[in-house]
């Protein structure tokens, strides 16, 4: 009836107008859904849904009244375009689908994962502990100039120059006028250097002195590296004997090693100590019976020694009321030795390789 009045082209016009916007909202809507299933069955569902028999597309062409011709095919053209535009996206979609990975179950629960998380270095562990062990027994830790004068490396020690002792300290010297009373400056070859430095700090005994630093030496194989870092211990007091030495020793070998290690001293020589002492402590592979890695059961690991009255005098304590004693050893020497960690290659510690580092 409506479509018969006066004005019946342009009703016409009205009505195509609405049917084609119709159409495209429609379109839009099938094509958004089917980016969103999920799977087959649910774009089959959709496919029928908009492209069946008795769908939505052909709900609305069925609604077309009696337009007239050219309408009629403006319509029917659209109505394709929107037929060819919704079975493409429901291809593709399949397609899509068939490429993703099916989805496993998921716990929501389950914590997050975790940033991986370093941790220190095992040389500065190592250092830790050493620190601690010592802190224990009132030791107080300290650190000196690993770019020292000869003086304090040297000279303080009882090693004058020239004097052939000094042979056994590949030193680096350092390229700079030299100080008219402590002499050249030097990379420190070992922390001895702290003994005199220490005492001129402490000024009056007691002194219980922990010094841990790097030290460098001309050196590099598969037990030394030019850059390593060693601990000496200094105890300056009144009546200090072979017997407190001999007791630190032995603490710091269970502390270190485990209850069953043991320290062993055996007569050496040093010019800063008199007398002096290798230090050796019980392997730990085989708790001191013998094994390849050390053939007599024990392990040499540093120096020690009563300090030589040259050096307490050097550092102005007078060695008829005092005395002390010193020791000194390499940290990563002593930390390879550790029970199970069979390092064979010191400079593995210095290679930054994560996959090494991190078992530590
Ligand atoms: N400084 C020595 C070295 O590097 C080790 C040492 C020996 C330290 C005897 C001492 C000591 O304190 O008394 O080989």
């Amino acid at each position: 009836m409506l479509y018969r009045s006066a004005s019946k082209e342009r009703l016409f016009l009205c009505y195509s107008i609405h049917m084609r916007t119709k159409l495209l909202n429609l379109k839009n809507q099938a094509l958004a859904l089917i980016r969103e299933a999920e799977n087959k069955k649910e774009l089959e569902h959709l496919r029928i849904q908009y492209l069946g028999r008795k769908g939505q597309i052909n709900q609305i062409l069925k609604s077309i009244p009696g337009l007239d011709d050219e309408e009629k095919q403006k319509l029917g053209q659209l109505t394709n375009d929107v037929k060819t535009a919704i079975e493409q996206a429901i291809k593709t979609q399949q397609q899509s689908l068939q490429k993703r990975p099916k989805k496993t179950w998921f716990d929501v629960t389950a914590p997050g994962k975790l940033p991986p998380q370093g941790h220190l270095h095992p040389i500065s562990q190592a250092i830790e502990e050493v620190t601690r062990i010592f802190e224990r027994i009132g030791f107080t830790r300290v650190r000196y100039p690993e770019v020292d004068w000869d003086w304090y490396v040297f000279e303080s020690l009882n090693m004058p120059a020239d004097h052939p002792a000094r042979d056994e300290w590949e030193t680096i010297f350092i390229d700079a006028p030299p100080h008219k009373k402590m002499g050249q400056m030097v990379l420190t070859t070992h922390t001895s250097n702290g003994q005199v430095r220490e005492m001129e700090r402490v000024k009056k005994p007691p002194i219980r002195m922990l010094n841990i630093g790097k030290c460098y030496r001309r050196q590099q194989d598969r037990t030394h590296t030019v850059m390593f870092h060693q601990f000496e211990g200094l105890v300056v007091d009144k009546n200090i004997g072979i017997p407190h030495l001999k007791g630190t020793l032995d603490y710091f070998a269970r502390e270190f090693y485990g209850p069953q290690a043991k320290s062993r001293i055996r007569p050496s020589n040093f010019r800063f100590t008199e007398p002096s002492f290798e230090v050796d402590f019980t392997c730990t592979h085989c708790s001191g019976r013998g094994c390849k890695f050390c053939k007599s059961g024990w392990h040499e690991v540093g120096g020690a020694g009563l300090v030589h009255p040259h050096v307490l005098k050097a550092g102005g304590i007078n060695p008829k009321k005092h005395s002390g004693f010193a020791f000194g050893w390499g940290i990563e020497r002593s930390y390879t030795l550790k029970p199970r960690l069979n390092i064979d290659d010191i400079r593995l510690l210095y290679s930054s390789n994560l996959e090494f580092l991190n078992q530590f």
